[in-house]
């Protein structure tokens, strides 16, 4: 007979079961956490698939408003909207990113028009309408900070006055926080919020993103504005700079190779935090369950877990709705 043990700690008790492993979880995601991105074009009645994204397929308004309705039913909250042009309205000063009957700003009040609870949270940043493929004015090959700045306060005030709830600078330009709130509060959008992608880094993992827009920078690279992968003291310090500008929300980009970075700045912060699980780590996800060689709706559903475990309040990810599906499917 097998001598017994003493041991008076028994983690493995709260664990035995599903029932009390439910009542244990210390994370739990829900469909209101999520921001759903979608990406759209001219047309109608137009999909066309993203290769590097499988499943995520880019949407002509009509069917942008179809996918946005479905994804508030579900219990998402939001969507973020990402336009995709055509080469010949892409120039130097992103001009068309303030026209009034742009693609973004038709999308924008189709949205409000239709399904007017979800919020729409817009991309402010040059680069899906820079011939340069940058998020700022280049010259010489150089990023200017402060000629980017009117720009992109235009191009804000120019969502606002569509109809969004919240724009979202992706910039990384100094000082577009408060140039932004100032511009906004000068046209009377008192009401419209800032959402700074505060910590975004200089990541690899943007790549089918920027397949998807055709907005991958002409030359150069983004690493005189993104942030340095190694850093993190930095993101406190643009933490700090961004909610004394005015940001209503904060974000770090990506997620899931950055959760340490998510936890220091929801401990310095007082307003929410968002993550952004970006194109390059769903792809990564797909292409393994493609191959096989992970369990998809497990590994999503850990990494999603991990992202809010690490203190995100919100979370941006293609899986939202999909994922937002299956939490409505089961029982615990
Ligand atoms: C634009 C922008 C990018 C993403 C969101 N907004 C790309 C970039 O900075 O190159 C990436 C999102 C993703 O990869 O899912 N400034």
């Amino acid at each position: 007979m097998q001598k017994k043990i003493k041991i008076l700690q028994r983690p493995r008790r709260n664990r035995k079961n599903a029932a009390i492993r439910s009542l244990v979880r210390e994370t739990r995601l829900a469909a209101a956490d999520f921001v759903m991105p979608l990406f759209v074009i001219e047309g109608d009645r137009k999909r066309q698939a993203v290769i590097s994204m499988p499943g995520i397929e880019k949407l002509s308004i009509d069917l942008l408003v179809k996918e946005a309705k479905e994804v508030y039913q579900l219990g998402i909250p939001a969507v973020a909207l990402f336009p995709n042009l055509g080469n010949a309205l892409k120039d130097k000063t992103a001009s068309e990113s303030t026209n009034s009957k742009g693609l973004m700003q038709r999308c924008i009040q189709a949205l409000k028009q239709t399904v007017p609870e979800l919020l729409v949270i817009t991309d402010v940043a040059m680069d899906p309408y820079s011939s340069d493929g940058h998020d700022g004015v280049v010259k010489k090959g150089k990023i200017h900070n402060d000629e980017t700045l009117p720009i992109l306060a235009a191009m804000a005030v120019s969502q606002a006055k569509a109809g969004a709830d919240i724009v979202a600078p992706s910039d990384m330009m100094d000082g577009r926080v408060g140039y932004i709130r100032e511009a906004l509060d000068n046209e009377g959008f008192l009401d419209v919020g800032i959402l700074a992608y505060t910590a975004k880094y200089c990541s690899a993992f943007y790549g089918p993103f920027r397949d998807a827009l055709g907005s991958a920078p002409r030359s150069g690279d983004k690493k005189s504005y993104q942030m340095d992968p190694a850093n993190v003291r930095e993101a406190i310090r643009e933490a700090r700079l961004d909610v004394e500008e005015g940001a209503d929300m904060i974000m770090v980009k990506p997620a899931h190779t950055y959760l340490d970075v998510i936890k220091v700045l929801k401990a310095v912060v007082d307003v929410p935090v968002a993550a952004y699980h970006v194109s390059g780590e769903y792809a990564m996800i797909k292409a393994a369950a493609e191959k096989g060689w992970l369990d998809e709706e497990r590994a999503v559903e850990e990494v999603l877990t991990a992202i809010k475990r690490a203190g995100a309040d919100i979370i941006f990810s293609y899986f939202a709705k999909d994922f937002a599906r299956r939490i409505h499917a089961r029982r615990c």
